[in-house]
Parts: C-alpha cells; structure tokens; sequence
C-alpha cells in the first residue's frame, strides 16, 4: 500500500528528522488522544509541579514559570467547560496541552517539556488519575460494608437454611451470611490500599529512559504531587504497569465476589426461594410476560464480571515479554485501565444503593430451614454428648432421616418413641436441640452463627472499618 499523503506538514514535536509527513491513516491508528483526553486534568497538575520544581532549581525563571502556570490554569478552564479543541494530528492528550499552552503564552510554552518525556509523562498521569479514582472506589467499599454490617445486625435473629452444594445443610442466621459477604468485601478494601501504595510512585524525572542532565529535584515534585517517593530506577519507571495489572486483579476478585452475591440474590428473589424482596426500583419487567420482576442488578453485576476478568488477561498479556524500557505497547494500557473503573463504580454503586433495600422474608426463610433434616447434625452432636461415639452417632441419625423421609416429617415431627427407636441415648431435652432456634444459639463462639457471635461480630466490623477508613 503506498502512503496516503496528507495535508499536513510533519508532526511538529518530532518531525525535525523526517522528511515526508505522515500517513493519515497510520496517524489516526497511533493517536490516542481519543481515549487519553481522559487523563487531561491530571496532565497539568504534572506539569504543573514539573514546572514548579524546574523554577525551584534555576532551570525556569520565575517569570517563565508564571507564564506557564497562568496557561496550564487556563488550559484547564477550557478543558472544564469543553471548549478545548482536541486535534489527532496532535497525537495524545500531553501534545494537545502543549502545543495549547504554547499557542497561549508563546515560545515560553515550549520549555515546560525541558528535563522530561512524554514516556515518564504519561505514567505520571496514569498514576495520578488511578490515585484519585482509587479513593472513590474505596469510599464506595465502605459504603457497601457498612450497609452489608448493619443490615446482618438487624437481620441477627433470622433463621434461613445454610447450603453446601446448593443443598440444605444446617441452619444458619440470615446476618451471619450476609457478614460472610462482608469478610469478602472487607479483603478487597485492604488489597485495595494495598496496591494504592504501589501506584504513589513517581515516575517523572526517569525522562524517556535514562534521566535527565538538567539539575532537576524529584523529592520535590514527588512532594508537590503527594507522591510517597520518587521511583527508584529510571529504567522501571517508565515502563512499569504493574499497578494497572493490580487495580485491575483487585476489581476481578471483587467483581468476583460481587457475582457470587449477585447470583444468590437472583436465586432467592425466585418464586421457588422467596426468600428476599428487592424494591422494584432495582428490577425491571418484561415486555411480554406481565407477571415478571426480574432481579436485572444483581444479573448485569455477574455479567460485567466476564468484561473486567478479560482487561486482566489483556494487561497481562500487554506486558509479557516487553523488552526494557518503554514501549508504544503501553499506549493500549487506559482502556481496559478505564473500562474496569467504569464497571467497578457501576457496579459498587448499585450495591451499595440496594443492599439497605434488601428485605428478608423471614417466614419463608425459617420455613425452608424446616425442611430439609437441617438440624440432622444437632441430633449427632447430642447424642455425642450423651457418650455414643460420632461416627455411630452419624449412623442413628442417618437411619432416623431415612425414616422421617419414608413418613414425610421433619426429624423435630417425631415423637418421643420414634426417635427412641434409634437410640437409647435419647430423652426428652432432645426437642430443644432439634428446634432450629437451639441449633444456631448452640453455635456459640467465633466466628459461628449464633445471634450473639453475630452482633459482637458486627460491632468489630464496624470498628475495623472506622480504623481502615
Ligand atoms: N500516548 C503515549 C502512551 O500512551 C504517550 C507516550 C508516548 N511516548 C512515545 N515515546 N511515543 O503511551
């Protein structure tokens, strides 16, 4: 194919060594100001404290730097209220400012690149930016676990049926579980500030690859930027998108968690559950069946899950194999970066709002832990107590469910003489064990689900949250 010629001279921040303009189309195929626009305010504050720094150490008069500040301010007035024309001759959101600001305040504008790269640039921005979101994202984790922790304490009480294998197992209390999706929620708030401390890095100051000769001070721009420390390697610096691949992998497990949530409130939303009401404001209905409500949220979550998993593999796969140091790769790391914070707040959002909203339907509940045989496990423990070893023990109270089965009642149904036909061991007190109140009181330490455990359970929750946040 021979090169399309375009219009236009070469590209000004580069072109001095090339001899034909570019090809138009290859022009709009590396250009990315498209997407990168994304990161514009943060694009200044860089060059904001880049410039600060340079005046600080002689390299920028004063009147320079002013210059420069006064143009980056007004850059990003424009910006603000969307009257900044952007140009993909002009490649990326970093040239579109500067050739602004050099449009702006003049020859002056083209000093602020002194002593720095569009390579160390952009990571500055990326980091910057993901900074910033991550702090909304994390407000949003303590908005959900503070309502997953008040909603268990109020839900301390209700009975529902505990699952293995989606089948009835034992008894367990409706906050217990929802102090179960809280624990989840609680490891991706702490890997969350985990990896934050990784992405306040600075990379600015690496230059394209190498450093910079001019007499620049990095503790001071890392410093002006709220930056923990200037990266330590110049060579790291600029092609390290670690702490992308690790924001993304704390969303996947996240999301991860969310779809599990997700997929039990779509069951017991069903008819054939009931053990929940959503309000409707989070379903929606079907345009042919009337009688539908469908738990639209808590579907789309799961689904969304698929999309930021795939940005995981795509960052991945992005950075295998990239030789030192920076690489044009890099340019396709912001928009699966981008989508996965779109999803993440999309979908941290509507659980926080529907979490509160969640009703229990208690009878239901309580009435499904009836069936089942789930305080079978009581029966064994009971009669462990009165001396039967519990592997015996398992045997009786297996022959005493085939019998419950074979006469369609529940093991709590029997009578005395019934269930003393399994064992000798069994008196009277056996009906307050086999009440589905007795079973979950009975589980009475840490971390089970005993109304009690639940509360105290709750309140080091919400402490542990107050000392996270
Ligand atoms: N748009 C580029 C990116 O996102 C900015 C850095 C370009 N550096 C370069 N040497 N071409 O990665």
């Amino acid at each position: 194919m021979s090169p399309s010629p375009t219009s236009n001279s070469t590209n000004q921040s580069w072109g001095g060594r090339f001899n034909e303009p570019t090809d138009a189309f290859v022009e709009r195929f590396t250009a990315s100001v498209d997407f990168d626009r994304r990161l514009a305010i943060h694009d200044i504050q860089g060059s904001v404290a880049h410039a600060t720094m340079l005046a600080r150490v002689g390299v920028l008069d004063e009147e320079e730097r002013d210059a420069i500040l006064s143009g980056l301010e007004g850059i990003r007035g424009e910006i603000e209220r969307g009257e900044f024309e952007w140009s993909v001759r002009l490649e990326d959101v970093h040239m579109n400012i500067e050739a602004r600001l050099t449009d702006k305040i003049g020859i002056t504008g083209k000093k602020l690149h002194t002593g720095r790269s569009r390579n160390d640039q952009v990571a500055t921005d990326i980091r910057l930016f993901l900074r910033d979101e991550i702090d909304i994202v994390a407000g949003e984790l303590t908005r959900l676990r503070r309502g997953l922790i008040d909603l268990a304490d109020r839900e301390a009480d209700t009975i529902m049926p505990g699952f293995t294998h989606l089948q009835t197992a034992q008894p367990v209390t409706f906050g217990h579980h929802l102090l179960a999706w809280q624990e989840m929620i609680a490891r991706d708030h702490e890997r969350l500030l985990d990896c934050r401390k990784r992405v306040n890095v600075m990379p600015l100051g690496a230059a394209a690859l190498a450093g910079t000769t001019y007499p620049i001070d990095r503790h001071v721009t890392a410093e002006l930027l709220g930056f923990e420390r200037p990266a330590e390697n110049s060579l790291d610096a600029v092609s390290d998108r670690d702490f992308a691949i690790e924001f993304t992998a704390f969303a996947s497990i996240l999301l991860m968690h969310l779809s599990r949530m997700s997929e039990e409130l779509v069951l017991w939303t069903s008819a054939q559950f009931d053990f929940i009401d959503l309000p409707d404001r989070f379903c929606t209905g079907s345009s042919i069946m009337p009688q539908k409500k469908n738990p639209d949220v808590p579907e789309l979550v799961r689904g969304k899950t698929g999309r930021v998993y795939g940005h995981l593999i795509g960052l991945l796969t992005l950075m295998k194999s990239q030789p030192l140091a920076y690489n044009k790769d890099n340019q396709e790391d912001k928009e699966p970066l981008f989508d996965t914070l779109d999803t993440v707040k999309g979908c941290l959002r509507a659980f926080a709002d529907m979490v509160p909203a969640i009703e229990a339907r208690k009878e239901r509940m309580y009435e499904a832990a009836q069936g089942g045989f789930s305080t079978a496990t009581d029966l064994a423990d009971y009669l462990v107590r009165k001396g039967a070893a519990f592997r015996d023990a398992h045997a009786i109270v297996g022959q005493s469910v085939a019998y419950s089965i074979r006469h369609r009642k529940d093991l709590s149904e029997m009578t005395l003489e019934e269930l003393q036909q399994f064992s000798a061991l069994i008196g009277r007190d056996i009906f307050d064990v086999l009440t589905l109140e007795g079973s979950v009181a009975a589980r009475n330490h840490i971390g089970g689900t005993a109304p009690d455990q639940v509360r105290a359970a709750a309140q080091r929750a919400r402490d542990a949250l107050a000392g996270s946040t």
